[in-house]
This record gives structure tokens, sequence and C-alpha cells, in this order.
């Protein structure tokens, strides 16, 4: 594959083109995959499907990678495929090799020349095989399964196009005042910030998407916002539809089980992705 043919690429400038921004959900297993991709159908958009290095530490590259690509078959919709947060660099190749789409290097906790050079051999190991990588400057407040940042390190627009002349990155996610995880009061958003890095012509990445108020989801789309992560949300909706199942469930019928949780994972999915692509 060539960087030209590149689906997360691709599909990051034209939603910038044509004015929304794409949902990218982390999904852990089949179920959640089925309900990220069902929603995708029903929405008609295309959508990022992405893990956390600890998904593929627990199933294996290869394995997850394969269980992504078979199940493009059941999707109308293009989908791409991203590891998300990676620190671990050994993590970060077995996906390039192993037919994903892209990978986030996220060295934020490393001075930005060294977070520079380490992302620098990054690009070069992914873009000699067609892969896109995603990059963040600064660091984004809040717990990512194993990312854990205690403290955010606003980004500011000066380091962040430095670090983006300087690498070539495909996507780039600054630290802008959102955070992993629930949110306890309201996050202080830098505005400004969003807006002089969407004029840009990096693709720029939201973290942090679970509990943003769908106006805030809106503006950051309108000033050009590319891909909007969401995580945490799903992992809500999974845990909930089991709560409520489990009491009554009967023991023979997993199955049914199994379609609460996607039903549940699909709903909460579908209206992300319209949001993002200002379908009402
Ligand atoms: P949430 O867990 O807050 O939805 O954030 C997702 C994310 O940014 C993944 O990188």
């Amino acid at each position: 594959m060539t960087m030209k043919d590149n689906r997360f690429i691709n599909m990051l400038h034209t939603a910038r083109k044509e004015g929304y921004a794409v949902g990218a959900f982390n999904i852990f297993n089949d179920l959640t995959l089925r309900g990220v991709i069902t929603a995708a159908n029903e929405a008609g958009r295309p959508i990022i499907i992405q893990t956390s290095a600890g998904t593929v530490k627990r199933l294996g590259a290869e394995a997850l990678g394969g269980m992504v690509n078979a199940a493009r078959s059941l999707c109308t919709q293009e989908i791409a495929l991203h590891l998300d947060h990676c620190k671990d660099d050994t993590i970060a190749k077995a996906c390039v090799d192993h037919g994903w789409d892209a990978i986030m290097c996220d060295y934020s906790t490393l001075p930005l020349e060294e977070n520079i050079a380490r992302t620098q051999a990054m690009i070069a190991y992914a873009h000699a095989k067609g892969v896109a990588v995603e990059g963040e400057v600064g660091a984004i407040f809040g717990v990512e399964e194993d990312v854990v940042a205690e403290k955010e390190h606003p980004a500011t627009y000066e380091d962040t196009m430095h670090y983006v002349h300087a690498t070539g990155i495909d996507a780039i996610a600054p630290a802008i005042g959102t955070a992993h995880g629930m949110y306890k009061g309201s996050p202080k958003i830098n505005w400004e910030l969003i807006e002089r890095l969407g004029k840009e012509a990096t693709p720029l990445v939201v973290h942090g998407g679970t509990g943003l108020s769908d106006e805030t989801f809106r503006r950051m789309v309108e000033l050009g916002a590319a891909k909007i992560n969401i995580s945490t949300a799903i992992k809500y909706a999974y845990r909930d539809a089991i709560v409520a199942a489990i009491p009554n469930h009967p023991v023979d019928s997993p199955m049914e089980l199994d379609k609460k949780v996607e039903a549940e994972v699909h709903a909460t999915v579908l209206r992300l992705i319209k949001l993002f692509a200002g379908i009402e």
C-alpha cells in the first residue's frame, strides 16, 4: 500500500473538505466492533475503528487486525483501522506490519525535541509500509487504559506547528483542554488554538470526546476538527447494557445478552456519528 491510497488520510481529508468530522471509536472485542460497524452502516458514514495498545497486547496485532479486516465485508462504509495512544514501539510496529491503516505514537511525556525525534523514526517505519501516523503535542489529561496523564500540559500553536513541520505527521492531536474519561467539571477548551489549527492542512484530532456537549462538538467541527475520539462512552454502554440485562437473564441464552450489548453500543455510536456528520 502507498501513502496515496491510505484510508485514514483520505478519510480525514475528505471529511475536512466536506465539513464533517470522522468518529474514531475504541473497540475491544467482537461485540463492540459489530456495534460500531452497524452504526456506520445505518448512518452511511465512514468510520475509524481504533484500539488501545492494551487491547493489542491482549489479543495480538495479527488476530485483531484480521478480525477487523474480516468485518469489512459487513460494512457498507469505508473503515480505517487505527492504533490509539501507543508508547511502545514494538506494539506500534506490529500493527504497521499486520495491515493497520494508521498508528498514534504518543511520546507526549517527552520534551518536544525528543517527541519529534521519536515520531520521525516511527514515521519512517510506518510510511515505508503505507501506514499513516498521528502524533500528540502537549499532554492530554486523564486516563486512557494504561496511558495516564495526571496533569494537562497544554499545547501551544507554535509548538504544535513546529512538531507538524519537523515530522510531516499525518494527523495532529494537541492538548486543547479536553480530557480522557468522564469530565468532573466543564472542560476549559482552548478555542483559539482549535480555530488556528483547524485552518492548517494537517487534520486536527480531538481526544477525550466522551462527555462533551453536542454544542461543543458542533463548534469543533465547524472550526475544522477532522477526527473525534470516543472510548469511555462505549465502555459505559457496554457495562450498562450488561448490568441492566443480567438480573433476569436466562443462563442458556448468552447470545441474547450479546445482542443487547451490541444494540446499546450501536445506539451510542450512531448518535455520535450523525452528530459529527451534521445529520440531524
Ligand atoms: P474518551 O475516553 O474520553 O472518550 O476519549 C477517547 C480518546 O480520546 C481515545 O484516545
